[in-house]
């Protein structure tokens, strides 16, 4: 993970917690962080965070994101309703990692109640430093458009 590197991330009520360990993590490791909240853990929806961190990946305010809610699974699928956005909702760390060698994943989404603590920061550290393999599988993320 590089320091340039730049982590947009959010979460909903299921995830705050989580999120902020991960962000804790990042800046130890002097990467920089753009915390889309929530800022406490009252009751939101998952799709108006999503959305704060899909707008920083396209608008190029950062280089990735991490979306975390209680399956993981609402933020993936509001995600990628935007075009260009490639959500992955992965839970080890191979498929964490062939999301990025092959998907060319954007954002990683976790669910933080069904994975630990330590697995998240394990998959959040795979996800920043794998880098996507292009050649066929940037042919076949083309047609996704
Ligand atoms: C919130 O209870 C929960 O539904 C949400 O965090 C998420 O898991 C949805 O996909």
């Amino acid at each position: 993970m590089s320091e340039q590197t730049k982590v947009s991330i959010a979460s909903d009520h299921a995830g705050f917690d989580l999120k902020d360990q991960i962000i804790k993590r990042l800046i130890d490791s002097g990467i920089s962080v753009i915390d889309r909240g929530p800022d406490k853990k009252d009751p939101v929806d998952y799709p108006d965070y999503a959305s704060k961190v899909t707008n920083d990946i396209l608008n190029e305010k950062a280089h990735k994101g991490v979306l975390v809610c209680g399956t993981g699974q609402g933020m993936a699928m509001a995600a990628n309703k935007k075009p260009g956005i490639r959500a992955a909702l992965c839970y080890n760390s191979e498929v964490t990692r062939l999301a990025r060698e092959h998907n060319d994943a954007n954002i990683l989404t976790l669910g933080a109640r069904v994975i630990d603590e330590a697995t998240a920061m394990s998959l959040v550290e795979t996800f920043l430093n794998t880098d996507f393999e292009g050649s066929r599988h940037a042919d076949r993320i083309n047609k996704i458009g």
